[in-house]
């Protein structure tokens, strides 16, 4: 059976498309489940693509994903620069976690530079658009490999 990816995705994620287009893009976040499933299937993995505005059913997944995904690609959107337990939650977890932004956080407001998440993760991709999730994926499969 192809080892299960979960892809998490925070508060707003389920705007993609319509928030801010000359921020985030035109894709929605159904083209970048469909795009990463079709990808994950030529890698020998499969995926899951998970988006919640409240914070503690981001935690709850990440729980479940002990027991049955073998990575974590998370883009935790505003929870990245809050959440202690998000975290906490991702330190839970023993698998590779890679955090993903579609925009270069780092060339934006200076409270969008720093992210608890990267505590945790194992790689960052920011300001690849949405490609970002794919190029997870690809690392995610080489480290799982
Ligand atoms: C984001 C960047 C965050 O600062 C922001 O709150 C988001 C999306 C990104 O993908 O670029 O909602 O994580």
């Amino acid at each position: 059976m192809a080892a299960r990816i979960c892809i998490l995705n925070g508060p707003n994620l389920n705007l993609l498309g319509k928030r801010q287009p000359e921020i985030y893009g035109h894709d929605t976040l159904e083209d970048v489940a469909r795009d990463c499933a079709a990808l994950a299937a030529e890698l020998g993995l499969e995926t899951e693509m998970f988006q919640s505005n409240h914070e503690g059913e981001i935690i709850d997944r990440i729980h479940r994903a002990r027991e049955d995904a073998a990575g974590i690609i998370i883009n935790p959107a505003a929870y990245t620069h809050t959440s202690v337990a998000i975290l906490d939650a991702l330190n839970a977890f023993e698998g590779p976690v890679l955090e993903v932004h579609i925009s270069n956080v780092h060339k934006r407001e200076s409270f969008r530079h720093h992210s608890y998440v990267s505590l945790r993760a194992d790689g960052v991709i920011a300001g690849f658009g949405v490609q970002g999730y794919e190029l997870a994926l690809r690392r995610m499969a080489r480290l799982l490999a």
